[in-house]
């Protein structure tokens, strides 16, 4: 079982302008997956306040997982994967590659999503686009491999060959 925080990254929702509707649709799939949810956040599209927000849950032990969405196109004020470089360790490139080989299947604009995967601490952070089904598609492509990604940086000592 994985505890997931989920962080929307929107200018507009932050300001309520917007109804959130990619963090309820992401909390509802973390629940389907029998995981977790430890945090629920929604910041403005801005490198000090993501950045903020993934250091308090991973540094204070929150979350296991960090799921953001939205913030990682290319318009302006698109600044997610800056926040998350900014915070990580290490990147994990297979990551956003499979998110993107699977979403380019249903539409060429996956192509435009600069989401990262990274390590800080305990916690992976993963960044998924804005819209709730794409927010969807992206984690849906890489579900399968989350628990085994956190209990490998968590420390699993166990052999991949034997599993
Ligand atoms: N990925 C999937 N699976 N499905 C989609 O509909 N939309 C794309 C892309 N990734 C999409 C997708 C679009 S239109 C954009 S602009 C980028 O994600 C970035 O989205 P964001 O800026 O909301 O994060």
């Amino acid at each position: 079982m994985l505890r997931v925080a989920v962080l929307t990254v929107s200018d507009r929702s932050s300001e309520g302008i917007r109804p959130d509707a990619s963090g309820p649709v992401l909390v509802k799939r973390v629940g389907e997956l029998s995981w977790e949810v430890t945090g629920i956040a929604i910041c403005p599209d801005d490198v000090d306040s993501i950045s903020k927000q993934l250091v308090e849950w991973s540094d204070n032990d929150i979350a296991d997982l960090i799921l953001t969405t939205g913030g990682t196109g290319l318009a302006p004020r698109d600044v997610t994967p800056e926040a998350t470089q900014s915070v990580v360790t290490r990147l994990i490139p297979g990551i956003p590659e499979a998110m993107r080989a699977a979403s380019l299947l249903k539409t060429p604009h996956a192509m435009l999503s600069r989401g990262l995967a990274g390590v800080r601490g305990r916690s992976l952070i993963i960044n998924l686009p804005g819209s709730p089904k794409a927010a969807l598609e992206n984690l849906d492509a890489v579900a399968a491999a989350l628990e085994h990604a956190v209990s490998k940086i968590q420390g699993d000592p166990s052999d991949c060959a034997q599993t």
